[in-house]
């Protein structure tokens, strides 16, 4: 019952929702893409001939807005669903967290990279705290990929929740780079505890 209340407000809201109606315009498969496009016009940390690595992709709006605006790219994406062919990207449905995912995608540049970009997210359960805490893990378990893979210069962006986490991904994040903000786009749902993290020059 309580369920039900949740999807169909879930439903209403979907309708009423500007960037719902502006990607389905655009022809980009969820409103996510605008958080991607907003956190790059304030850090301008995606350029033509960047080597990515999306984290939690499907169904691949992020992937979506690389392939498009910035020549040449190259992307490996990997989410526990499957996506639709995204040009110049190659994905793979799997847990990011078992170690013979990390290693494919480890080997599949076979060099650094320039960017690892991590929106994965646990479906909510609808107890923020431990939504806030799972994500946490992820990103967290996302930030150590990333500092063994990422270029000197490169840049790492992850989802993470408001929560008992959130000051130690912080921390942690600050141990290995040189610049770390946090900023929840416009187009992230206010009422969501949803905010990002931009970590910019290893240390
Ligand atoms: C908010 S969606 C990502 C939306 C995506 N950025 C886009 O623009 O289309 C979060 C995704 O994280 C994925 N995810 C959650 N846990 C994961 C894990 N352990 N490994 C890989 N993907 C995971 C989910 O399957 C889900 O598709």
């Amino acid at each position: 019952m309580k369920k039900n209340k949740f999807s169909k407000n879930w439903i209403i809201k979907q309708k009423r929702d500007i960037y719902v109606k502006k990607s389905k315009l655009e022809g980009y498969r969820s409103r996510a893409v605008y958080k991607l496009e907003e956190i790059n016009n304030k850090f301008n940390l995606i350029k033509n001939n960047t080597l990515v690595i999306d984290l939690g992709a499907a169904p691949g709006s992020w992937s979506q807005f690389i392939s498009r605006n910035f020549n040449n790219s190259k992307i490996i994406s990997i989410d526990l669903k499957d996506i639709e062919p995204i040009k110049n990207l190659v994905h793979i449905k799997g847990d990011f967290t078992d170690e013979k995912h990390k290693k494919n995608i480890k080997n599949y540049f076979g060099k650094k990279v320039d960017l690892i970009i991590s929106d994965m997210a646990v479906n909510t359960t609808g107890n923020k705290s431990v939504d806030a805490l799972v994500t946490g893990e992820l990103c967290i378990d996302a930030m150590n990929f990333a500092v063994e893979l990422l270029n000197k210069n490169g840049s790492f962006i992850s989802k993470l929740f408001m929560g008992s986490s959130f000051n130690e991904i912080v921390a942690l994040g600050k141990k290995s780079f040189l610049d770390v903000d946090i900023f929840k786009p416009p187009s992230s749902r206010k009422d969501s505890k949803e905010n990002f993290i931009i970590c910019r020059n290893l240390r």
